[in-house]
């Protein structure tokens, strides 16, 4: 398969994401990233034997190897996104002596990403770190964009901090032994950047989607690579969310809420947001800012991809209402939200009839 290649342009921190199938095996692309360096390769618990020996196998193959090649294995799983956690990474750091010119990688999904990304933020204040995703969720959003931390018991990502890594790097092969509820949660960003930002993805993503179930190759490396494209403009034209890169976060104030009652872990990331973004279609739909048949489509196709469309039926509307009154977005106070103005077209915006919202919330009880 074709190797497909974006930028995510920030001035000299500008990064390529590269987008390939067996990415891992690919020892030229390595050699240039690890040739003669201190690596710190940081995965989790369930891909340390899945993914990792052939990985470690490869870079030990290579021409020039790394000066150090170390790994450490953080427990698998959203509930350990903490600060806890975190400590493994840099005791890993210390005790191998590395120096600030060394590398981190990070191999797995989000929660991987994130704390690698935060441990290499703050390590010796900055080393250079590089993303390997291994779920779809993590490689069409998390991995891009220098998003980085940990949760807090009082609130998700409350910790954490804007670094950007070297390079993103996609291995389109590993998605073939991802779980089925890990392919639909990161078919929910996938939705969200057609429901955001392009009404021909979105109509591409409703052609598409049983192939995507179906793990179609061409199918889903399309999908990864316009949902990396979008983000990566979004993020060149906001890197610190001081406005539109707000966007990206459609259905996530719902959906942390669902996360922070149900305890972290219990749904997934990308099936809170699902649920998430169908609700905020559905109070789009009460404002007037998309039509009913345009809200039927868009919960259609985040049902097709195997989501759920319904918060927990254990939640109610408070607390819903203490949930999302959490969220980053929160400024001064006021709730924002992200919503549909028309399919393909997000707002950020405090601006709506919020008896709209205490209506959707009063309804769950
Ligand atoms: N996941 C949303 C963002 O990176 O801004």
């Amino acid at each position: 398969m074709t190797l497909r290649t974006l930028s995510v342009d920030l001035g000299d921190r500008s990064y390529p994401i590269h987008i390939q199938k067996d990415l891992l095996g690919d020892i030229e692309k390595w050699q240039s990233f690890v040739a003669g360096r201190q690596v710190l390769i940081v995965t989790n618990s369930t891909l340390e034997s899945l993914i990792l020996p052939s990985f470690l196998e490869s870079l030990q193959a290579l021409p020039v190897r790394p000066q150090k090649l170390e790994t450490v294995a953080l427990p698998d799983g959203e509930q350990y996104k903490d600060l806890t956690t975190l400590n493994m990474i840099f005791d890993a750091l210390l005790a191998h002596r590395f120096d600030r010119r060394c590398l981190v990688i990070a191999l797995g999904g989000g929660v991987v990403g994130d704390m690698a990304g935060f441990a290499a933020a703050a390590y010796q204040r900055g080393v250079e770190f590089i993303q390997v995703p291994t779920t779809l969720l993590s490689q069409v959003d998390s991995s891009v964009g220098g998003k980085t931390g940990v949760n807090h018991a009082l609130g998700k990502n409350m910790i954490g901090a804007f670094y950007q890594p070297q390079a993103v790097l996609i291995d389109t092969k590993v998605l073939g032994s991802l779980p089925e509820r890990e392919l639909s949660a990161g078919l929910a960003e996938v939705i969200k950047y057609g429901l955001i930002a392009d009404i021909d993805f979105l109509a591409w993503l409703e052609n598409n989607m049983d192939a995507l179930m179906a793990r179609e190759s061409e199918a889903l490396a399309y999908a990864i690579y316009r949902s990396c494209e979008i983000k990566a403009e979004v993020v060149a034209a906001d890197e610190r969310e001081g406005g539109i890169r707000a966007i990206l976060n459609l259905g996530h104030t719902y959906g942390h809420a669902i996360e922070h009652h149900q305890g972290y872990g219990a749904w997934l990331h990308g099936e809170a947001v699902g649920a998430g973004m169908a609700m905020a279609c559905e109070l789009s739909c009460s404002l007037g800012w998309i039509t009913p048949a345009e809200n039927e489509r868009a919960i259609k196709l985040i049902e097709r991809a195997k989501l759920p469309i319904l918060p927990p039926v254990n939640m109610t509307g408070d607390d819903f209402m203490k949930g999302m009154s959490l969220d980053k977005k929160v400024l001064d106070g006021q709730l924002r939200l992200v919503l549909l103005k028309g399919l393909g077209s997000a707002v950020v915006t405090a601006d709506f009839d919020t008896q709209c919202l205490a209506e959707q919330l009063r309804q769950l009880g």
